[in-house]
């Protein structure tokens, strides 16, 4: 169970924190009575969208500050004072980590060695959480998989991702700064973009659905996944920054039942009352990253912070299908 306790009076910094899971976490950080500073860069393309957090814009334990993680001078002033730093900016596309790795170098990998090097300058004894991906492993050599399972990452993307990890890691041990590691599975739910397809797969179909289209089902639909409702995942982030055994490890995020994808988009359909669905041909860029079957071991940071998801699908479709449809002006 979450202690309130860990984050009242608290002082929180969100990288990313405009974004899908960022704004999320900065509501319930808000709700928890911390004083909350979301660092975001709006870069188009991506998630970061000013109605994401309507409800706390004008709080008075809230400040905005629009900077570039890969800007140094502001990192160095923004880390100052932060009990956590909740490190949600990334590149994000994995399609355009295809056709142009330098974003992912840029703003991952350097774009995390700034935040942990402003921190060994300014802030040693802040607590960073990291948002990292269950691609970092690549293909599932067994299912469910665990955190001992290699990474064999299959994109820039990925490979990103594990580089500021382990980059973190370094930073844990050599200088002292405790870091969580997460490796997130898909997540999907309230303020996430919803103007292309190029990454958040379940929230695109979510938008097929409401606009009464035709959900594109790639392959035979058997695949299997692990798709998290949002709230749950912001729980397991609060968690484990609030839980001292949680400091300076790897965490798999996901939900221990797997759903494959044709199972997902009947739900959805039937939840939204509206759309259609059809098999389709994986495109060669979906193909190319698409790792098969996986679905996450939860064991780990069940045993640590005591997290378990609460949000079975049809209940956290339902959520967000109502949401997008009640604030669908400001999403599509
Ligand atoms: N959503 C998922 O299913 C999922 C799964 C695994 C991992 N993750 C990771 O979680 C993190 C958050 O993802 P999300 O789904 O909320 O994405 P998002 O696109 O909604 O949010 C990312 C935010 O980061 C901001 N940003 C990007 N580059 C920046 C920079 N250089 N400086 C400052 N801000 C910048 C964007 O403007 C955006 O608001 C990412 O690191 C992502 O890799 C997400």
């Amino acid at each position: 169970m979450l202690n309130p306790a860990a984050f009242t009076g608290k002082h929180a910094l969100i990288t990313g924190g405009m974004g899908f899971i960022g704004s999320n976490l900065a509501l319930a950080l808000v709700e928890l009575g911390a004083h909350v500073t979301i660092l975001d860069a709006m870069l188009p393309g991506y998630g970061g969208n000013l109605f994401n957090i309507a409800p706390i814009r004008d709080h008075a334990r809230v400040t905005i500050n629009f900077a570039d993680i890969r800007d140094f001078h502001a990192l160095n002033y923004l880390v100052k004072g932060q009990d956590y730093i909740f490190h949600l900016a990334g590149q994000v596309d994995h399609i355009l980590s295809q056709t142009d790795p330098f974003p992912d170098i840029d703003i991952n990998i350097k774009g995390t060695a700034m935040l942990m090097e402003a921190c060994k300058q300014h802030n040693p004894a802040a607590v960073v959480i990291k948002a990292g991906t269950r691609g970092q492993y690549g293909p599932a050599t067994r299912l469910p998989v665990d955190e001992e399972a290699p990474t064999h990452p299959r994109g820039i993307y990925e490979i990103s991702l594990l580089t500021a990890e382990k980059l973190m890691q370094v930073y844990h041990s050599i200088h002292g700064i405790r870091s969580v590691l997460l490796r997130l599975t898909n997540i999907y739910g309230e303020r996430a973009q919803m103007q292309h397809p190029r990454y958040g797969v379940v929230n695109w179909f979510v938008r097929q659905a409401i606009d009464d289209g035709t959900i594109q089902v790639f392959g035979d639909g058997q695949i299997l996944r692990d798709f998290l409702y949002v709230g749950d995942c912001v729980e397991a982030i609060l968690l484990c920054a609030a839980t001292e055994a949680a400091y300076g490890e790897v965490l798999n995020v996901g939900i221990d039942r797997p759903t494959n994808f044709l199972e997902l988009t009947e739900t959805l359909i039937q939840v939204a009352g509206s759309g259609r669905w059809a098999f389709a041909p994986f495109s060669p860029e979906r193909k190319a990253q698409e790792p098969g079957d996986f679905y996450s071991d939860i064991g780990k940071i069940r045993r640590l912070v005591g997290w378990q998801p609460r949000t079975g699908l049809a209940a956290g479709l339902r959520r967000t299908v109502d949401f997008y449809r009640q604030h669908k002006a400001h999403y599509w």
